[in-house]
């Protein structure tokens, strides 16, 4: 199997099976599938699915197969014929390996719109909405049938995991590879819905190591079945240290671990974690000491100026433009963190602002006055504005519904600020309200009147925020933690009311460069002491169970711009 190019992975979503996940699938799904069989491969590519078939045993036991393989790639779907033959040469199996676009193909004919299967194997394309054209149409008109509406930025898998169930006879079994973008995206949603709508049983197998090498996107095996009647529901994920872990107690183990329950009960916040921990997780997470940061406190997103390199400047920007900090003819200009800023510690200080100042980094933001007659601007910033028009700034989606185009919006600042992506942790910091930040990082207010925002500062440092941030936040990317508002709302944590010089000690701790977990076993004796010493030892290693399992994909970018 010879991974095809970067623009194939890009433009038709191709990124072909490892071996031993293939043979994994289709073991399992064979084993469960007991009169003639009836298997879908909707996305063959090169055949790495038809190839697990041709060296199963079971398959060859007599029972009648029918096979029906589907490849876009005329090329690739050659090769996969190669291997359709070669299974049809034992008189009990037919496969028909067709080289055409997917949904064109089962939606052209009356006959096989309905045709229902009780295997389907494959790994669908991962392409994105806006590459996503031969097809798009008819997938569209296809979820429409099934009478679902599909988020706009949806990706090819979406339709094609839908298109699957939807393709399921009763007492039938699915085993696809997708993204994990299923257990984070926001448009996964009406996947996760149709899922649990109509499977019985779902087990994600996620793995600790890369097992798709060279590609960003972080994958997991989706494992279902579909049953005669459906009334119960389990739903379960594991992580597996990586390929050579694959074996078939764990979905017999998931059968007999996992109790179903009503499909209103079903909970997609799915975590790599045993179910015995995470309840004893969730029996900690509603300790009255433990609050949500949603009760206490809100957040909104940085002020969007629409161009950051031209509202954010540095200091030689300024003296070219004449202009100083403060209130200018026709411009203020105001202080900012840019986003590649350095925020050493958990207070952002005048003296750290004029640290990045001297050392000529974007600290202002240019927030032009405009009441002030443009034809009375100096000519540095008439000049400016027109250079910014030259460059087609004010045509760009943000600026070009304001009036002028270089006008602000919600310039507006708060005395805490969160990176909206971070690494190894995430943390609040404290800043003048003077100080004033774009669209990388949040701004934070408290609502509580007993809680000072130094306080709650000090308070998110703990293992038990933390392990709630890596259970709320999605992997970005790269090993990347990202944080949405509401995610932020959710997050967890107790209050320590701290005095200065604890504030100034972890300060201290953070600019020193002290290993986090350090920093985190001071302030866990601070802020966790209503939890013993095993609870304590609970939190600590699952945070860093689920850090170094997002942190693990940062080793995923490789050579290729593979996007799955
Ligand atoms: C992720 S690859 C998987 C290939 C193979 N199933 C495997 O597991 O190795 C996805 C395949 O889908 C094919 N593909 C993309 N869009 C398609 C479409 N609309 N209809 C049929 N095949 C498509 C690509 O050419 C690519 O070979």
């Amino acid at each position: 199997m010879e991974q095809p190019s970067t623009s194939a992975v890009k433009e038709r979503g191709a990124y072909y099976t490892p071996k031993l996940i293939s043979d994994f699938i289709v073991n399992w799904g064979l084993e469960r599938t007991h009169d003639s069989i009836n298997i879908l491969e909707q996305s063959c590519g090169d055949g790495a699915f038809l190839r697990a078939l041709t060296s199963s045993s079971r398959l060859m036991e007599g029972k009648n197969v029918k096979i029906l393989a589907i490849e876009m790639d005329k090329k690739e779907a050659k090769k996969s014929r190669v291997i359709g033959n070669q299974l049809r040469s034992n008189s009990n199996i037919t496969c028909n390996t067709v080289a055409s676009e997917y949904f064109s193909y089962m939606m052209g004919v009356k006959s096989r719109a309905n045709k229902k299967f009780n295997l389907v194997l494959g790994n669908p394309p991962y392409i994105k909405q806006s590459k996503f054209v031969k097809g798009r149409s008819l997938a569209k008109s296809r979820m429409e049938e099934l009478g679902l509406k599909i988020n706009q930025q949806s990706n090819a898998w979406v339709y094609f995991v839908i298109d699957a169930v939807s393709r399921m006879s009763p007492d039938s079994h699915i085993g696809l590879v997708i993204p994990a973008d299923i257990l984070q995206l926001a448009y996964a949603k009406a996947v996760q819905n149709y899922l649990t709508d109509h499977l019985d049983d779902i087990l994600i197998i996620g793995f600790d190591e890369l097992v798709f090498p060279n590609i960003q996107q972080d994958v997991v095996l989706l494992l279902g079945k579909k049953s005669k009647s459906t009334m119960n529901k389990r739903l379960g994920s594991i992580s597996v240290k990586n390929l050579s872990c694959l074996n078939n107690d764990l979905w017999e183990n998931f059968l007999h671990s996992k109790k179903p329950v009503n499909v209103e009960e079903v909970d997609w916040n799915l975590q790599f974690l045993s179910d015995q921990k995470l309840s004893k997780i969730d029996k900690i997470l509603e300790r009255k000491n433990v609050l949500s940061l949603g009760n206490i406190s809100d957040n909104r997103i940085g002020i969007v100026t629409g161009a950051n390199s031209f509202f954010c400047v540095d200091k030689t920007k300024l003296s070219e433009l004449k202009i100083k900090g403060g209130r200018n003819k026709g411009v203020y200009v105001k202080k900012m963190i840019g986003s590649r800023m350095n925020v050493p510690g958990i207070e952002y200080t005048q003296k750290d602002h004029h640290k990045n100042h001297s050392a000529n980094k974007r600290t202002n933001l240019l927030v032009f006055d405009t009441k002030y007659p443009r034809k009375k601007l100096s000519d540095e910033l008439e000049n400016y504005l027109s250079m910014g028009e030259e460059k087609e700034y004010h045509t760009r989606n943000q600026l070009a519904r304001r009036t002028p185009w270089f006008s602000s919006e919600h310039v507006i600042s708060t005395r805490i600020g969160l990176y909206k992506r971070s690494a190894e942790f995430c943390k609040l910091f404290l800043k003048s309200e003077e100080i004033y930040h774009t669209d990388t990082i949040y701004r934070i207010w408290v609502e509580d009147d007993k809680i000072t925002p130094g306080t709650l500062v000090f308070s998110f440092v703990n293992s038990l925020t933390y392990l709630s941030c890596e259970m709320h936040g999605r992997n970005y990317g790269g090993g990347v933690l990202e944080l949405t508002p509401a995610e932020i709302r959710s997050l967890k944590l107790p209050i320590h009311d701290c005095t200065e010089d604890e504030f100034a000690h972890l300060d201290e701790m953070f600019r020193n460069n002290t290993s986090i977990e350090q920093i985190l076993d001071y302030t866990d004796d601070l802020t966790l002491n209503f939890l013993n010493k095993s609870e304590r030892k609970l939190i600590r290693e699952s945070w860093r169970y689920l850090k170094n399992r997002r942190m693990n994909r940062k080793k995923r970018r490789g050579k290729s711009n593979g996007t799955k």
